[in-house]
């Protein structure tokens, strides 16, 4: 006989529901571990999942595909939905409370305004040149989210380095009374960096997407011998001449700054990020070149 998932996870849609199945940890002085995400989940998101429940009294998780984060319709509209799988993957690693709301709950009365703020670089970078508007509309929901869940605890995945980056910077310019914790990215089997896009791959594009990890990989390995431009050459290089993928940026920047980092003797903590397009999938990754992982 099939073993029956024992699930005590709450689910909600509506932001007074979670509120009023939050108020008795919050008075009570226990704490509230946070994972929010966009659905179609995978290892990945379930490790936030499992960090925040081995450091925290409750786990909430959301699912929502924020409009207001994707640069074109047709993106949002291809963006992977899975919510049948989604609750079953949370309730199996003992999620406590998912929150799943609509857009109209989210963004009232029609108000799809963002956050105005300069964050100098930060959003003007990498993601930022290719995306606009995407980080103002990711700070405007996780900001949302912030303000209905109050989290003591917030789990974010390197896999986004740039929206760590950004989100840090958010919550230390506002105070806002959340810790955020940094989670690493979770990886299958030949490298590529688990992601909800990774399945609007086909089998050869997923497939050829290995040269991403694989070409981060080799970066790090030879960091300390060549220089940030040597670097950008020759990444740039094995895209044009070997994959099938197109390479939409290469950088080397400081990790919380996100200037560029000339070589390994100017850079104290130096990340190497990139995006590259496997057909119309734009799929990105990053790694670390002074940390161990
Ligand atoms: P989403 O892409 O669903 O990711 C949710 C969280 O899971 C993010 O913190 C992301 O970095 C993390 N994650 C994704 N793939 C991962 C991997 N392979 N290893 C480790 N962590 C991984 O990021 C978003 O949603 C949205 O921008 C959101 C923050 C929810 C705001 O809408």
């Amino acid at each position: 006989m099939p073993a029956l998932i024992q699930t005590a996870m709450k689910i909600y849609a509506t932001i007074k529901e979670t509120e009023d199945a939050l108020s008795p940890y919050r008075n009570g002085k226990r704490s509230i571990g946070f994972v929010p995400t966009m659905g179609a989940l995978h290892r990945g998101h379930l490790s936030l999942v499992t960090r925040s429940k081995s450091e925290n009294d409750v786990t909430v998780c959301s699912i929502f595909v924020n409009p207001t984060q994707f640069n074109s319709p047709s993106d949002l509209e291809k963006y992977p939905r899975t919510i049948d799988d989604d609750m079953q993957m949370l309730a199996s690693a003992g999620c406590d409370i998912l929150f799943a709301p609509s857009v109209d709950e989210m963004y009232r009365k029609g108000d799809y305004s963002t956050i105005n703020e300069d964050f100098g670089i930060l959003d003007k970078v990498m993601e930022g040149k290719s995306r606009p508007g995407h980080f103002a509309g990711m700070l405007t929901i996780v900001n949302k989210l912030f303000c209905i869940i109050k989290p003591d605890n917030a789990y974010f995945g390197k896999k986004d380095f740039q929206q760590l980056v950004l989100i840090r910077h958010f919550v230390h310019t506002h105070h806002l009374p959340v810790i955020i914790k940094a989670c690493p990215i979770v990886r299958e089997d030949d490298g590529l960096a688990m992601s909800s896009r990774n399945r609007l791959l086909s089998a050869e594009e997923r497939s050829n997407a290995s040269i991403i990890p694989q070409t981060l990989f080799k970066i790090k390995s030879m960091w300390g011998e060549k220089t940030s431009a040597e670097l950008k050459e020759f990444v740039k290089d094995r895209f044009n001449m070997v994959s099938p993928l197109k390479l939409d940026y290469f950088e080397i920047v400081n990790a919380e700054t996100l200037e560029p980092v000339k070589d390994k003797a100017s850079g104290k903590s130096a990340v190497a990020c990139i995006a590259a397009f496997s057909g119309d999938v734009r799929l990105i990754d990053n790694i670390s070149l002074t940390e161990q992982v």
